[in-house]
């Protein structure tokens, strides 16, 4: 049959025809200002190390930071999440370490606020770095005590933001702890001190990288399944969402990110609070090992954090945020 001019007469090719006209029917982008860049501190000194399961990811000792923050500054990313590599002589059964004053958080928190005072910092509030087990909380009688745990991370949250940290984001998936953590932040007069909310966090298969580099992924017993949330569930995650926005969080975030984008759509659509996606470590090294093996090539790293952006989030934690802040500007 040959075509007579009337049809079609939609050819939804016309609004893709030009780079220009791509350009301005685009409906979403990815910004710098979206981008949360987690770094990973430990102690010693001078040292710069690779971390082997995630290819591009450091660790920096103290007197290092600076390489990676310079960058950060540079680049204009306006946050960024601190985690300790906890050496295992540090570790023990309560976490104890997660109350020190002095510890590598505090030490990293004071030094980035002194130099790069206009750069946000947030810190997680859960004791895996620094449990001799791995989990997240105390362990009693093999089960994590919920409200024993809770004592403690207070307490590390409040030394979190003595030391001067901006956005406490508490990761550990206790019940109530939003709750409780913004009543004690009130009360010592850190009123300005935000809370993101780790939410809705899956009791995921994708953490693994993060695990090594944090030094818990050999430590860690079982699976934390009966804290983290169990990834066949939907209206959970709203319940989650529910409590801590009424507990207090100024901003939910969704963890990981990938597979669980259905649930940024959703909880966007159903509450209107700021939504942040943690592109999780086994994502991060998925793509890169991808991109290494020639399986993918390199705009497949836009292409994900494009993903996020459609769902509905503000912001992205991401091992990314560095690289893809580079090349932002040539993008399109
Ligand atoms: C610890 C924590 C985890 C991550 C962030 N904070 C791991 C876990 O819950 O076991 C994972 C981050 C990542 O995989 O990139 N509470």
């Amino acid at each position: 049959m040959k075509i007579n001019g009337k049809f079609p007469n939609v050819r939804l090719r016309r609004v893709r025809n030009s780079k220009w006209m791509r350009n301005l029917v685009s409906e979403n982008n990815v910004s710098v200002n979206d981008l949360i860049l987690p770094i990973f501190v430990r102690e010693g000194k001078n040292i710069i190390e690779n971390i082997k399961t995630m290819p591009g990811v450091k660790r920096y000792s103290l007197n290092k930071l600076s390489s990676i923050m310079n960058l950060v500054k540079k680049y204009k990313i306006p946050m960024v999440a601190i985690f300790p590599y906890t050496p295992k002589n540090k570790k023990d059964k309560n976490g104890l370490e997660a109350l020190n004053k002095n510890n590598l958080v505090c030490k990293s928190v004071r030094y980035i606020k002194k130099k790069f005072p206009n750069i946000g910092v947030m810190c997680d509030v859960a004791l895996d770095p620094y449990t001799s087990h791995g989990h997240d909380g105390i362990l009693v009688k093999n089960r994590i005590d919920n409200d024993k745990t809770l004592e403690i991370l207070v307490k590390q949250a409040l030394i979190q933001a003595e030391a001067g940290c901006d956005v406490i984001a508490p990761s550990d998936m206790m019940d109530g702890r939003i709750g409780v953590i913004r009543k004690a932040l009130d009360k010592k007069g850190y009123k300005n001190v935000s809370i993101i909310s780790y939410s809705a966090k899956y009791a995921s298969n994708f953490y693994g990288p993060f695990r090594d580099a944090v030094g818990s992924k050999s430590i860690l017993k079982s699976d934390k399944k009966t804290y983290q949330m169990d990834f066949r569930n939907t209206n959970e995650s709203f319940r989650e969402i529910g409590l801590d926005i009424k507990e207090g969080a100024d901003i939910v975030m969704i963890k990981p990110g990938l597979p669980y984008l259905d649930i940024i759509r959703n909880i966007k659509e159903n509450f209107k609070i700021p939504v942040f996606a943690y592109q999780v470590s086994g994502e991060y090294s998925l793509i890169k090992f991808g991109i290494k093996n020639k399986l993918i090539n390199n705009n497949s790293v836009i292409e994900s954090l494009m993903s996020f952006k459609r769902a509905g989030a503000s912001a992205i934690v991401t091992y990314f945020a560095l690289e893809i802040a580079k090349k932002l500007k040539n993008f399109n």
